[in-house]
């Protein structure tokens, strides 16, 4: 498979004499994908059931003319107004109960059956009409599912659909009651219509109840999408992917991705930095036009493992977007960064967002790589460069990781539902794991929690894993390779309970979790020969060895026979010395690499990338700020 380049591009935001001319120069600038319609349901059915099509028909046929292939969306995640006319009652309502309103995109509940018979609808007008159209070489389904806080819903279609989803779960309302513990405070249910949504109650509602709730709520994405994916494959043989975004941990993006063939995620460095990360202001200063040099790799290789290889960027940021709270200009040379990294990190295409900046509606604001006078924005230039680039490094792919880090949407639902302390957060914990890694040189390989195979790694991480599926624990215990769990780890039955035998119940591994405690900010448990817990502590118990100990004389990480338990959240230094020290036990080499300075091998290359504004001196390189450097690898 070769890297290519694309973007997206709304035809139904020009005038169609326009078309032919932002074909040529698509082409002219080295893009060979344009994706469009996900947002044209207005303008393909502007009255229910009548049909405009035609010109779609044109712009497929332009810009497929001028050597572009086509990226068809399916146009769902923005129902015309008509639609509410239709089903009024087909709105998400917010954990508050407040409807969510129209004006916007993203206005419908998951669980609405009409709408559901709607988005099927138009998805087969689609697939029939263009499923064997030439031009249409990839599929989307709807836009970036849960943007926008919109999975979970408070609706009546939300809870009747929970109601039969309980009632297939549990059978009966007894062992609902059994499982969900509800003995305490009275909560038993007689019969399953008597169950509401986990919301507006007096004070926290049952962890249980909760976490049956995200699950189904994931689970109506997965049924949503598969409905549409269902239709295309009748009518194409083209593959199809949908475009999740960054740090959405609301449905599991692996369940959602086995139904499709490519993995795909918007990608918006500067964004992201501004609006979705815990950093220091002082480190948000320092990337303020580069973004941080971690989030963007995390997701290539979280995309990669939800593609099962296969994945893009649908979007990249080419200049300031319209949506952070700040919203600056990238350093000349980033946008080829962003773009280089991605295909460092095994990306088939990467598409920039958008053709050209809309003079008008919500996002007039947010950069294209053309100005709203069509005249060339700097991302183009840099666009361009990449195209010619590519010519030198055109397979795509990436080496295998020399570390698997295990990541797990349920997880992330757990600790929401139970944080314990304000802090605890899953995705943080595990994004600073790789932050580690990364930091020490390692390419890193994400994987699900249903992997069954982890024999390809020396060394796996699954930090926070609130729960080890069956599969999961014998994939570890059979692994060769050293495994470190904790903290937290399998501290809840899959009823969220706490397991007696106490956690974390590894085999081969006698410690027992006694008691944990949460830590506010600015407070810590000092280790023995330097650094300290951060957030989360916990006092361990058994015959384990003890690997290193806390100050207090508590051990902080105990293991053998390859598998490790740390009992607590290190802080940055502290997990980077425990890993270096893991790493050279197993042999694997490490670097103790700058702030702003990463790798990632692909194929016979490494590449090197410098996040920072100031150029880098560094193991014998000269890299300029923005700088990407591809050198053949010494073993690959
Ligand atoms: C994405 C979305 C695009 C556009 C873009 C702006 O989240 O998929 O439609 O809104 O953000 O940055």
């Amino acid at each position: 498979m070769k890297r290519s380049l694309g973007v997206c591009y709304y035809p139904e935001h020009w005038p169609e004499e326009q078309w032919r001319e932002d074909a040529a120069r698509m082409v002219a600038t080295g893009l060979n994908w344009v994706r469009i319609g996900e947002f044209a349901w207005s303008r393909l059915e502007p009255a229910p059931g009548r049909l405009e099509f035609d010109w779609l028909d044109r712009a497929i046929d332009v810009l497929g003319d001028a050597g572009l292939k086509v990226v068809l969306g399916t146009p769902t995640a923005t129902p015309p107004r008509w639609m509410l006319d239709r089903h009024p009652d087909m709105m998400a309502l917010d954990a508050q109960g407040c409807k969510r309103g129209f004006g916007s995109r993203r206005h419908y509940c998951f669980s609405h059956r009409g709408y559901l018979e709607e988005c099927r609808r138009i998805t087969a007008l689609l697939a029939e009409r263009y499923g064997k159209n030439p031009h249409v070489a990839a599929w989307q389904t709807d836009n970036e599912y849960g943007c926008h806080d919109t999975i979970l819903s408070y609706s009546d279609a939300a809870r009747a659909a929970f109601r039969d989803w309980l009632a297939q779960k549990y059978q009966s309302a007894q062992a609902l009651n059994r499982a969900w513990g509800n003995v305490f405070w009275s909560m038993e249910y007689a019969s399953f219509d008597q169950i509401d949504l986990p919301n507006l109650t007096v004070t926290e509602p049952n962890p249980a109840h909760v976490m049956d709730f995200r699950r189904f709520s994931s689970n109506q994405v997965m049924a949503f999408n598969r409905a549409q994916v269902e239709i295309l494959r009748r009518h194409s043989t083209a593959p199809i992917a949908h475009n999740y975004m960054g740090r959405t941990l609301e449905f599991d993006h692996f369940a959602v991705g086995a139904d499709l063939d490519i993995a795909s995620w918007d990608s918006y460095p500067l964004g992201f930095l501004s609006d979705r990360l815990e950093a220091s202001a002082e480190h948000k200063t320092r990337f303020l036009r580069q973004g941080d040099p971690d989030f963007q790799a995390f997701h290539h290789d979280l995309y990669r493992a939800v593609g099962r290889g296969r994945w893009w960027v649908m979007e990249q940021q080419p200049g300031p977007v319209n949506w952070a709270p700040y919203n600056p200009a990238p350093l000349p040379g980033m946008v080829r960064l962003w773009t280089w990294e991605a295909f460092a990190h095994g990306a088939e295409a990467v598409c920039y967002f958008r053709w050209r900046q809309a003079p008008f509606a919500q996002e007039q604001m947010h950069a294209g790589l053309l100005r709203p006078d069509s005249t060339p924005a700097p991302g183009l230039a840099e666009a361009e460069a990449v195209a010619g680039e590519l010519a030198e490094a055109p397979e795509a792919g990436c080496a295998s990781g020399d570390a698997a880090l295990v990541f797990d949407y349920a997880s992330a639902w757990a600790w929401e539902t139970q944080p314990q302390g304000a802090d605890f957060d899953y995705f943080r914990l595990c994004f600073a794991w790789y932050r580690a890694l990364r930091r020490l040189g390692l390419n890193i390989d994400i994987v699900s929690p249903d992997t069954t195979d982890l024999s390809r790694w020396k060394l796996v991480l699954a930090p926070g894993l609130w729960n080890l599926p069956e599969s999961l624990r014998a994939a570890l215990a059979t692994c060769p390779g050293n495994v470190i769990l904790g903290p937290r780890a399998n501290a809840k039955t899959a009823d969220f309970a706490i397991p007696v035998p106490l956690p974390p119940g590894l085999p081969g591994l006698d410690t027992r979790v006694a008691r944990v405690e949460s830590l506010p900010p600015g407070t810590a448990v000092p280790l023995k020969g330097g650094g300290v817990f951060r957030h989360w502590a916990e006092e361990v118990e058994g015959t384990a060895p003890v690997l290193r100990a806390r100050a207090d004389g508590l051990p902080a990480l105990v293991g053998a026979d390859g598998v490790q338990y740390l009992a607590g959240w290190p802080a940055p230094d502290t997990l980077r010395d425990i890993l270096r020290d893991t790493c050279a036990a197993l042999g694997i080499e490490t670097l103790d690499l700058p702030e702003g300075l990463r790798l990632r091998d692909a194929g016979p290359w490494r590449f090197w990338f410098n996040h920072d504004a100031q150029a880098l001196d560094w193991g014998g390189m000269h890299l300029p700020p923005a700088g990407v450097m591809r050198v053949a690898r010494q073993s690959p």
